[in-house]
């Protein structure tokens, strides 16, 4: 069989915990300002314009994969896209980020959102998809993606960027009903858009839920498990595997795993070690290098490489990823050699041990 196909991917089979011959690695946000050719494009282009465009979203999607020895590509997407096709329209201010245009407020706002159909409201993607799959010929697997409910319905109701989540909560506890009807509603959408991206030929999916470590477990057991883990639910039957990501999650690391997910992402506040040892063998984990240790210095980089390897010790199914996304100020070398130290060390470690 060709070892190049993605059926045989090490990405993949890590997803599955399956042997591999070193760890695979792809990075959060590995197609992004940091890299010179994003950049070139984003002089002509607005974010939802290369977005919106299957030749230009495959075209970056691509580019780190060119770029970089990473062993999966990321559909290039954004998290809120969904949003639009529900009635919720957004923008990207320079400078400050997501700005959804009319917040959601009040009941009746939740009852007017539409369940849109994805392959009708964003056939776009699904081209890209298609597009990108083509492009890439059995390279490396295609990763699709979307919000999970906390994190989506915190931006259509603070209508951006937040830093306590006030109004979120606000609605989370004090209208439980209205909160779980939003959160449900969310659910059946990215179920219906991640079903339509695996169709078009994505190969593992990730959900993000990036913010919903603002909750503590009790919380996030009542008001966020049973809306993701409907998602998961939705997703079981496809045979694709899936990522569950968040941020901040130490707390409630057993929380997110019982949602769903065969493959659990962990940030870089708990050593990856400790991380798995609470989430228990049976489920992959992607993670945890510290997204700003990339700045540099570069030694001191591989001096966490070295202790995220050791403390995996060769254990099967894990994926070397950031614990967030890769920032816009880091060097492109440091990204590069990155990922070739860990292609290097990767397989010796668990030898070592
Ligand atoms: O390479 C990849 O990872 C794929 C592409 C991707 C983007 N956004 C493109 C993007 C992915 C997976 C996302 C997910 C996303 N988008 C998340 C979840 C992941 C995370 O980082 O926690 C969230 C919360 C968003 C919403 C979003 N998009 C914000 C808050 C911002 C502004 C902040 C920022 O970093 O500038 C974006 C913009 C965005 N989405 C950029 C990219 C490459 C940077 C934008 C630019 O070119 O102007």
């Amino acid at each position: 069989m060709d070892t190049t196909e993605p059926a045989t991917s090490r990405f993949l089979r890590a997803c599955r915990r399956e042997a591999v011959d070193v760890t695979p690695v792809w990075f959060m946000r590995q197609a992004g300002r940091y890299m010179p050719e994003y950049r070139a494009l984003r002089e002509r282009y607005s974010l939802l314009e290369l977005c919106a465009s299957p030749e230009l979203a495959a075209t970056v999607t691509l580019q780190p994969v060119d770029a970089l020895e990473v062993d999966a590509a990321i559909l290039f997407s954004d998290l809120l896209i969904p949003l639009a096709p529900m009635g919720l329209p957004f923008h990207f201010a320079p400078g400050e980020g997501p700005v959804i245009e009319s917040p959601i407020r009040s009941l009746e706002a939740i009852d007017r959102l539409r369940v849109f159909e994805p392959r009708e409201d964003l056939a776009h993607v699904l081209a890209t998809i298609r597009l990108v799959r083509a492009r890439l010929a059995g390279r490396v697997p295609l990763i699709g993606f979307a919000g999970a409910p906390f994190t989506l319905a915190s931006y259509a109701i603070e209508g951006g960027a937040s830093r306590n989540f006030a109004r979120t909560k606000a609605l989370m506890f004090g209208e439980p009903e209205a909160w779980h009807r939003l959160c449900d509603t969310f659910a059946t959408v990215v179920g219906h858009y991640l079903s339509a991206q695996i169709e078009a030929g994505v190969e593992v999916v990730q959900i993000f839920d990036s913010w919903v470590g603002a909750l503590d477990a009790r919380d996030y057991r009542e008001f966020v498990q049973p809306h993701s883990r409907k998602i998961f639910d939705i997703l079981d039957g496809t045979g694709v595997p899936t990522i569950h990501f968040g941020t901040g999650t130490s707390t409630i690391l057993e929380e997110l795993r019982d949602a769903g997910g065969d493959v659990i992402g962990v940030d870089w506040r708990i050593p990856i070690d400790e991380a798995w040892e609470r989430i228990g063998e049976n489920r992959a984990i992607q993670g945890n290098l510290d997204p700003t240790r990339l700045l540099g210095p570069i030694e001191r980089m591989f001096d966490h490489v070295d202790d995220i390897l050791a403390r995996v010790g060769g254990r099967p199914g894990h994926i070397f990823n950031l614990g967030h996304g890769i920032l816009p100020e880091t060097p492109v070398e440091h990204v590069q050699a990155l990922a070739q130290y860990v292609h290097n060390l990767g397989s010796s470690h668990g030898r070592a041990h």
